[in-house]
């Protein structure tokens, strides 16, 4: 598997430091609200960072879970995301937090943003582990980054190329011979 990464972007010790920073900043900022929160991560990508992320958070929360595909089979081009398993998600009037794995051209956060709105959160944010800068139109924002990455198609971490790689423990970049 390793053979087909052509460069790790950010290693396994980088991604855990950044991640447990990640779960101060947002333990502050959930830090007044005795009701804890709500985590609506959106698989697959974000298993992984969910993962560790909710392991530095030690206040009482939640976790449920939506499905979004937008890249179906072998392509690296987005064809505009689905909503799968929505409907066992309960978030009226709770503190919402978002979990995805990249904020890319923002159309999987504006779905999800858009349903979860709709459902009477009473507050949402959104907290992302990568993010490809300048690709989201203004207003599809995450209040939480962990990097900011180049306009390149990365795995690892819980990214997937076509259902694979997402076990490796770090964010490489795909040999480009391997995609379409
Ligand atoms: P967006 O809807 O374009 O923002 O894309 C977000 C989703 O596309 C993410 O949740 C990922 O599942 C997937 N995605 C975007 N960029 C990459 C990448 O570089 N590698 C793997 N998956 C990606
Ligand atoms: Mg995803």
């Amino acid at each position: 598997m390793n053979q087909d990464i052509a460069r790790v972007i950010i290693s396994e010790e980088t991604l855990l430091h950044r991640v447990q920073e990640m779960g101060h900043e947002i333990a502050h900022a959930y830090a007044d609200n005795p009701d804890g929160m709500t985590i609506v991560a959106v698989l697959s990508g974000a298993i992984i960072f969910l993962a560790d992320l909710i392991r530095f958070l030690p206040m009482k929360l939640r976790v449920d879970l939506v499905t979004v595909s937008s890249y179906p089979g072998k392509t690296t081009r987005s064809v505009g995301p689905k909503l799968t398993n929505y409907s066992a998600v309960n978030v009226r009037d709770r503190d919402v937090l978002i979990v995805d794995d990249i904020l890319d051209t923002g159309s999987t956060l504006s779905l999800v943003q858009a349903e979860l709105t709709r459902s009477g959160p009473r507050s949402l944010r959104t907290a992302v582990l990568l993010r490809k800068p300048g690709k989201a139109p203004s207003g599809i924002e995450a209040n939480f980054v962990g990097f900011d990455i180049e306009d390149e198609f990365v795995v690892g971490y819980g990214l997937d190329y076509d259902g694979m790689y997402r076990n490796l423990p770090y964010v490489g970049l795909l040999r480009s011979h391997l995609y379409e």
